[in-house]
């Protein structure tokens, strides 16, 4: 962590700490190592409420902050044995003045200090549901100063979510995320165009392009800028697999005359890109691939236009459906004598056939935000409706309202599979456009639109 960073960690923490109550304790841990077989572990990703809280990356910590805004960091001792093995820790000696907390010990003296500091507390704090054993853990100090009440200690009377401030606060990206989240978005940027100019260049001499040597290529451009992993699995699907809204780049024929959906997107310094295109794997666009494009790039428009604050968070998928759905009948995917007018469509959910899934999300640390999709202040006002499709009852609540510095992605579809009644021209083409905005006042900022969305400025850059 560059030294500058500190305050920002310890404005955080202060912000959080005074949103806990008066005399209460809040905990949260990192996320835990995880075997991968054997002795061989996954690549060690930290928990993203400690890393927001305390911008450390070790495994084995554990952060308790009190409501005076006090904050004790539980971390790896130093072991020069171990770290011959494993790498340079931090250890508890370093932490107050490499982290600006106030005390720091060993992660071993954990279970001995943290009845005591439980003792005499109104509330505990910490991330319900998020890791397994969190609980437990927690229950085993409460028990020991419960042993304690005849001494006249008091133990919490509330348990209380985490997740809550910290979701609200971590829904608002600061300048230095929002800085950081630029930059992610360019290295992805990069790697898109990096991969659909190796796609067109690999297929004009000849080669025999799969998914995975596009892959390969984005991986080598998020790396190459220090990003340290993927943000998610990348999507490379070529052909009718960018029909398949979850497939993973795997070694399927990248054909000339099909296009190529990639979803990929990289991760830097703890905060995640997301950026889909969809192009043609040889560089130039038949005429129905084009039209379909066209259409979802419309849609996109649509909902970045009705990306502003005062917004709700459902404007921008509302406002995409209605693109495709008018595109939809006007091209004979759906037929009109069947669905009826527009609004028939977008009330019976007819076009979720081929638009089955949501214009965004929040995007922030991790891929999938935090943060509720609920305005807080219209929680009890809820509304009951059918779904058309299911049958099911959903309650709805008021869709958040957007605000400068929420973050959320733009990426509507369309995914057309062969079917009778849908016209051959279109069959098995998968087509997402997908950008990372930041809600600003006037409207929202696209932060990953280094690589070109528009058609011919798709072509243009596959001819380089
Ligand atoms: N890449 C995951 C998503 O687009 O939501
Ligand atoms: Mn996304
Ligand atoms: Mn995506």
């Amino acid at each position: 962590m560059p030294k500058n960073d500190k305050p920002i960690y310890a404005l955080r923490r202060a912000r959080f700490a005074s949103q806990l109550g008066q005399n209460a304790i809040a905990i949260v841990p990192t996320a835990p190592e995880r075997a991968r077989n054997r002795d061989n572990d996954f690549p060690y990703r930290h928990d993203s409420y400690f890393y927001y809280l305390t911008g450390f990356c070790e495994p084995n910590a554990w952060l308790v902050i009190t409501a005076d805004g006090h904050s004790t960091l539980f971390c790896q001792p130093k072991d020069p044995e171990r770290e011959i093995w494993d790498g340079s820790r931090l250890g508890p000696v370093e932490a107050p003045a490499a982290l600006g907390v106030d005390a720091a010990y060993s992660v071993a003296e954990l279970d001995t200090k943290l009845p005591t500091m439980l003792e005499n507390r109104n509330a505990v704090w910490y991330p319900f549901a998020t890791q397994q054993g969190i609980e437990s853990r927690v229950m085993s100090w409460l028990d020991k100063v419960r042993a304690r009440v005849r001494y006249g200690a008091l133990t919490p009377r509330l348990q209380c979510d985490a997740c809550v401030p910290l979701d609200e606060m971590r829904l608002f990206k600061d300048a230095h995320e929002q800085d950081l989240m630029r930059r992610a978005a360019e290295i992805s940027a990069q790697a898109h165009i990096r991969a659909m100019q190796c796609s067109a260049q690999m297929l004009r001499a000849g080669k025999d392009v799969r998914e995975f040597h596009l892959e390969a290529e984005v991986l080598h451009e998020f790396r190459r800028h220090g990003s340290q992993f993927p943000a998610y699995g990348s999507i490379v699907a070529s052909g009718a697999n960018a029909c398949v809204l979850h497939y993973r780049a795997d070694a399927a024929p990248v054909h000339a005359g099909e296009l190529v959906l990639m979803d990929a997107g990289c991760e830097l310094n703890g905060y995640a890109s997301d950026i889909t295109r969809t192009f043609p794997a040889n560089g130039r666009f038949s005429a129905a691939q084009r039209t379909l494009y066209d259409l979802v790039l419309a849609s996109q428009v649509a909902a970045i236009t009705a990306t502003r604050e005062g917004a709700r968070f459902t404007d921008p998928h509302d406002a995409t459906v209605k693109v495709l759905a008018q595109g939809m009948l006007d091209l004979g995917l759906l037929d009109a004598n069947l669905v009826g007018t527009l609004d028939d469509v977008i009330e019976k959910r007819a076009y979720s056939k081929f638009y089955m899934h949501r214009t965004g999300h929040w995007l922030g640390m991790d891929v999938h935000d935090c943060g509720s999709y609920v305005e807080p202040g219209e929680v009890g006002q809820t509304d009951e409706r059918k779904d058309p499709l299911s049958g099911e009852i959903i309650v709805n609540r008021p869709s958040r309202i957007l605000r400068a510095g929420m973050v959320l992605t733009i990426e509507p579809g369309i995914y057309v599979r062969a079917d009778a009644g849908v016209p051959e021209c279109y069959h098995n083409i998968g087509i997402r456009i997908e950008d990372d905005a930041i809600v600003t006042t006037e409207g929202c900022d696209l932060i990953s639109r280094t690589v070109p969305v528009d058609g011919d400025e798709i072509e243009a850059l596959m001819r380089g």
